[in-house]
């Protein structure tokens, strides 16, 4: 369960209903899982007081929850996407604590667990993602101790020092240790999560989390040093990936190189070609990224009409007041940018407010000489895994930010730190500069990572581990 479904429920202007891929890194990890598996996914359509019945989709089962559009106000937008990530995501914008969406995001959650309750067979396994959901492990374990919980967090988990100011610090780590295995992007997000509950809850957290429990509990799985009757929680590093061999297979597509040829020649056949896709988030750094390019331009280093940057910036949570603002000065600075130093012919920045289907993505990506992933905080960053898996042809030049997950894997890349615009103005000229053969030794490297570790292996070593802590004796002890 995740609070989006793969698919958003879209009203065209005729009044035609339909569907669209929704946006985001977790359905692109998620959705080739559930299509080669038989459970059903759970979540939210996208849009408010819509009543669904379950349905099938593309290979999927998928049950629709309704949220009403007080829930979408207090619960998504402002619980999930103005309290916790801003929290999440090292306070880049200023969290803000309400008391009324904290109660609206208890219901919901409550809400989401009922609705895996009412499908979920005996001794079922159910399998939690995401910061919108952290209550509903424990919901779920308090109904049913029969079922196997995992939950996943596809954002940071914020060092305790920050994560130390939420006022219901403690309600989100029971919520959570409801779960038999909790996964992370990063080590240092599992180090966060182990301190806070060290601290907050007084829980010993090594090797496992030790949660006591009543001597009867149906869940407890062993005692602890000191006797106690406890259940064990698994809290560790999962780094999510992609489908490699979709985008690899995509990019060999005969329509899909022609359309890259074509890309090439509509932006007036630059040199290079420098790219950026991301959700329109304070998180992605793109600031930073038009900064360091801007600067560039003006100081005469990078030339217009030789170099063109491609920035897909695509629509994200307009309502949230700290996202309208961000586009507000992202377009104002694209505006200024291109208005210093565009040509009749050229325009330095080509900005593009918009989603795209995967496959005009994958034509991008072979476009795109170097590939700019700027991001002040990301969980993972599958965009800069899309790049490399694309790239069948070893060219490119990935620069990704120390702050992605994706950094501790991609150490091939040129890595950067986006606060510092001197450094990150040298990685993006030793991209723009970089030979073939160095681009080649770096992209190989890349791609071996990428491939090997696919979505499918996380999902199973992830299923794996989940399944060990309840039933051991079925799993093999490679683990
Ligand atoms: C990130 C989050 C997802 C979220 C997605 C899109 O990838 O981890 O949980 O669905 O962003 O954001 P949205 O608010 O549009 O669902």
């Amino acid at each position: 369960m995740s609070n989006r479904l793969p698919v958003d429920r879209i009203v065209a202007d005729d009044g035609s209903e339909g569907w669209k891929v929704s946006p985001g890194g977790l359905v692109t990890a998620l959705e080739p899982v559930m299509r080669s598996s038989d459970g059903a996914w759970v979540g939210w359509a996208g849009q408010p007081d819509l009543e669904l019945d379950p349905f099938d989709y593309d290979g999927m089962r998928l049950v629709p929850v309704q949220l009403s559009k007080r829930d979408v106000e207090q619960y998504y937008e402002g619980f999930s996407n103005d309290t916790i990530w801003p929290l999440y995501h090292d306070v880049i914008a200023p969290p803000t604590y309400h008391r009324v969406w904290w109660d609206r995001y208890v219901a919901v959650n409550r809400r989401f667990a009922d609705a895996v309750l009412d499908i979920v067979e005996a001794d079922g396994t159910v399998w939690v993602q995401d910061y919108q959901l952290q209550l509903v492990p424990q919901m779920l374990r308090e109904a049913r101790p029969d079922l196997t919980i995992g939950f996943f967090n596809h954002i940071p988990f914020p060092p305790y020092g920050i994560f130390a100011q939420l006022p219901w610090r403690k309600e989100i780590l029971e919520g959570l240790l409801g779960a038999d295995v909790i996964g992370f992007q990063r080590q240092s997000d599992a180090s966060g999560f182990a301190r806070a509950v060290r601290h907050i809850l007084g829980h010993v957290t090594t090797p496992t989390i030790e949660v006591p429990v009543a001597d009867d509990d149906a869940a407890a799985t062993g005692r602890s040093k000191k006797g106690r009757t406890v259940r064990r929680v698994l809290a560790k590093a999962f780094p999510i990936s992609i489908d490699a061999e979709q985008y690899a297979e995509m990019a060999r597509r005969p329509d899909i190189q022609a359309r890259a040829k074509q890309i090439r020649q509509e932006l007036g056949n630059p040199t290079t070609i420098m790219l950026g896709v991301d959700r329109l988030d304070y998180t992605k750094g793109i600031r930073h990224r038009i900064k360091a390019f801007g600067e560039l331009i003006a100081d005469g280093a990078l030339e217009v009409g030789e170099v063109t940057l491609v920035q897909v910036a695509s629509p994200s949570r307009e309502r949230v007041e700290t996202y309208r603002q961000l586009r507000d000065e992202i377009e104002l600075s694209v505006g200024r940018l291109n208005g210093d130093h565009g040509t009749m012919e050229h325009a330095p920045i080509n900005y593009l407010h918009h989603g795209y289907p995967r496959e005009e993505m994958v034509a991008l990506y072979l476009a795109a000489d170097v590939m700019l992933v700027t991001a002040l905080r990301d969980g993972m960053n599958l965009v800069a895994k899309e790049y490399v898996a694309s790239r069948n042809d070893e060219r490119g030049v990935l620069v990704l930010s120390e702050f992605a997950g994706a950094a501790d894997e991609l150490k091939q890349a040129l890595l950067i730190n986006p606060h510092d615009i001197v450094g990150l103005k040298r990685a993006i000229v030793h991209a723009a500069g970089m030979e073939p053969r160095e681009q080649q030794r770096r992209m190989r490297a890349l791609r071996k990572r990428v491939l090997e570790h696919d979505v499918a292996r996380w999902s199973s070593s992830f299923l794996t581990a989940l399944a060990a802590t309840r039933h051991p004796e079925q799993v093999p002890a490679v683990l």
